[in-house]
């Protein structure tokens, strides 16, 4: 089993990899390819160019041979409501791992679920932000990548919620896994269809919709002055009105915002950001 992500990896291990890639494939593409590769748990996942279609087998081998890992994936792409990924296996076996982050264990099968390296400092964040045993509300909490940071550093209270039974099963794992199983209150669940008895004082919202149906539900289920952190995709040109676009669905519940904080996730696709907007409701 191998813990860590590619930040760790001995130098030996990159060198290897980079000779060997030189063999078949030109200086310029192996620079590509070698900032493209993630590392979860025993599993590399690697971007490989159109171009070297053909070599696809020996760039699998030299990642396999280099980082004597589990698993080689081609990366592909993640679609749906459930956030099912579509990896290739190129070498190795299996599509299950766990992997170490920030003292976290994540059980994850890239076979069902996804797990995005690039939320790495959003998750950080996340174990940071809330207080001792505030109740929270993560609404789309897969196998619990913010939910897991918030019970263990913020040592928070943490309903999570997933529809789908593959994360959800995982989810069951890693609160076993992270030993927060008193923290963690994990339902399989549609969202929309939660009806708690209280108010939440902080709602995580990681999922990208723009149908408004979620954010009302959120505002159902937060406190006055509790704090939403709101997930989406959005082109360049409408960043500065998002702002605007979110106080018109809270005023339909009566509601005002106000901001308190506002990052750039990742670059999603060619002019679209994962974004991340933090906001109180009064
Ligand atoms: C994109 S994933 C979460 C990604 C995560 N924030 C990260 O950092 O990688 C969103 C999750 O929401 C779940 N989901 C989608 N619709 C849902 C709903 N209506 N209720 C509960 N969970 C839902 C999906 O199954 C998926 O596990």
């Amino acid at each position: 089993m191998y813990f860590g992500s590619k930040y760790f990896v001995e130098d030996k291990r990159i060198k290897k990899l980079r000779e060997q890639l030189k063999t078949k494939i030109s200086s310029e593409d192996v620079q590509k390819i070698m900032k493209s590769y993630e590392q979860l748990g025993g599993i590399i996942i690697v971007s490989i160019p159109n171009e070297y279609e053909k070599f696809k087998e020996f760039i699998g081998n030299c990642f396999f041979e280099s980082f004597e890992c589990q698993t080689v994936l081609e990366k592909g792409f993640v679609s749906g409501e459930f956030r099912i990924p579509y990896y290739k296996r190129l070498v190795g076996d299996g599509f299950i791992t766990i992997h170490k982050e920030n003292g976290i264990y994540y059980k994850i099968d890239l076979s069902k679920v996804m797990f995005s390296s690039g939320n790495i400092a959003e998750r950080i964040r996340m174990a940071h932000v809330s207080s001792p045993n505030e109740v929270i509300i993560d609404m789309f909490s897969g196998i619990g990548y913010f939910t897991l940071p918030l019970a263990k550093y913020g040592k928070a209270i943490v309903w999570s919620l997933e529809k789908n039974p593959n994360s959800y099963n995982l989810l069951l794992e890693n609160i076993n896994l992270n030993s927060l199983s008193g923290r963690v209150l994990p339902i399989n669940i549609d969202c929309l269809d939660f009806n708690p008895n209280f108010k939440a004082d902080r709602i995580i919202m990681g999922y990208f919709s723009d149908d408004e149906k979620f954010l009302l539900k959120a505002l159902d289920m937060i406190k006055d002055g509790g704090v939403i952190h709101y997930h989406n995709t959005i082109a360049e040109k409408l960043e500065p009105h998002l702002k605007e676009t979110i106080e018109r669905v809270i005023a339909k519940k009566g509601k005002k915002l106000e901001s308190i904080y506002y990052r750039k996730v990742k670059k999603y696709s060619p002019g679209v950001w994962h974004i991340v907007f933090d906001f109180k409701v009064i």
